[in-house]
């Protein structure tokens, strides 16, 4: 046998802690029981029918590459898109199409940083980052926030102290995943400010910007610094119209250099999905404003349902995160994975479980997340509802056999 050499780029590459127990959960299907998948950010509402029609409607011979920057009816369409739904002034010169966000970062990391360069990030974030970080060889250099207030994006002077020589950019997910916490434009300013003092670049993972709940309205970057340089926006069709499986994201940047870069690495890959995306341009030319405010609302109910269900009991530390489909719950637990496996592999309620995700994937030290699990609340009113039940039981019933603390009062408020 030839000695198999691996990386340390590959060895430091974790895998996604989102998809790691996923065959215990098949197993326990194998099994019979009913599993309610609230682990992954995987939409079930309908993909716009104005898509698939869009893919119907290709009619080349061949099916080939697309130009490599992205399609170009697709860029336009885009940037009509963000200007008739989001106030958005932005040209389609300044898009690169890729193959959905997770390219675009991996994309910005490259650009930006060499091997052993730093980004900031703010724990707990988005579990792939690390994935990607490990890829490309940048140390994500985690700025924490706190349940205690809504995961809030900390004082500029704690962002400032973590700068070093080799810092090169701060990235910052909103509305974000996993907390479903939102920045405010005062959050996003001081951000820039930040980068500008510093000479670092931000990048705005915009992935969820429209799910926002209680009045909040979807914010962009651009809506708060229009064209600026500095910055690069991650932005995909995964979520907003629940076509992950697609691969269409875009990278947006006012910076040349950048862009140029990005336009190169690009070409370097050949092609986003061509299929995908004379799809996504169709549909981005014809959809209805309708099909996200419904979206949306169906969002902002399960929300509810979930901390209404979750609430009644004294285990979980639940928020009202104004965004996304996420949140991060507390619960009275020392090892949140192990609990998830407990669901997923010892316990049943009428023939049903749930899984969740474990907290620590989302943490750069893991430890932090040792106490909490990940909801995504992708099912819909009546699924969710069972879900929850379900969880709620299955957590008393964990903590029957192993033992636990009540989340105390004084934290519930
Ligand atoms: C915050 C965030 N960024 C990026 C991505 C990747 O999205 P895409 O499917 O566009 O690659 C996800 C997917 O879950 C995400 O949650």
């Amino acid at each position: 046998m030839p000695r198999t050499i691996i990386s340390t780029r590959s060895e430091n590459t974790p895998p996604s802690p989102i998809r790691r127990l996923d065959p215990l959960a098949r197993r326990a299907e194998k099994e019979g029981r009913t599993v309610y998948y609230l682990n992954i950010g995987q939409p079930d509402i309908r993909t716009p029918r104005e898509f698939y029609k869009g893919v119907r409607r290709y009619r080349e011979k061949t099916l080939p590459y697309s130009r490599s920057s992205g399609h170009e009816g697709l860029c336009q369409s885009w940037s009509s898109y963000l200007k008739r739904n989001n106030g958005l002034d932005i040209s389609a010169d300044q898009f690169v199409i890729v193959c959905g966000a997770s390219e675009a970062i991996v994309f910005s990391f490259v650009i930006c940083c060499d091997p052993g360069d730093e980004v900031i990030i703010f724990d707990p974030t988005y579990a792939n980052y690390h994935g990607f970080a490990g890829m490309t060889g940048v140390n994500l250099i985690p700025v924490v926030t706190s349940s205690e207030n809504g995961f809030a994006i900390p004082a500029r002077e704690e962002i400032e102290r973590t700068i070093t020589r080799r810092t090169r950019a701060i990235m910052v997910c909103t509305p974000n995943n996993p907390t479903g916490s939102v920045c405010s434009a005062a959050d996003l300013k001081m951000l820039l400010e930040v980068c500008e003092k510093h000479n670092l670049v931000l990048m705005v993972d915009e992935t969820y910007r429209e799910f926002v709940y209680d009045g909040y309205e979807p914010l962009s970057i651009y809506h708060v610094a229009p064209a600026n340089p500095r910055v690069i926006v991650f932005d995909s069709l995964s979520k907003r119209f629940s076509m992950c499986g697609a691969r269409v994201g875009c990278l947006i940047t006012y910076n040349q250099k950048i862009l140029a870069s990005a336009r190169t690495l690009a070409s370097a890959r050949l092609s986003a999905p061509t299929l995908d995306q004379a799809g996504a341009a169709f549909m981005l030319d014809r959809i209805s404003p309708r099909y996200l405010q419904k979206a949306v609302l169906e969002y902002q109910k399960r929300r509810n349902i979930l901390i209404e269900e979750l609430g009644v009991s004294d285990h979980f530390l639940i928020h009202r995160s104004p965004g996304a489909f996420y949140t991060l719950v507390k619960i009275p637990v020392s090892d949140a994975e192990d609990f998830v496996k407990y669901m997923l592999t010892e316990f049943s309620y009428k023939n049903q479980t749930v899984f969740v995700a474990p907290g620590n994937g989302f943490y750069t030290n893991r430890a932090l997340g040792d106490n909490k699990i990940r909801i995504a609340y992708v099912l819909n009113c009546k699924a969710m509802k069972k879900a929850a039940e379900v969880l709620r039981i299955g957590l008393e019933e964990y903590l029957g056999q192993k033992g636990g603390e009540d989340i105390p009062k004084s934290e519930k408020q």
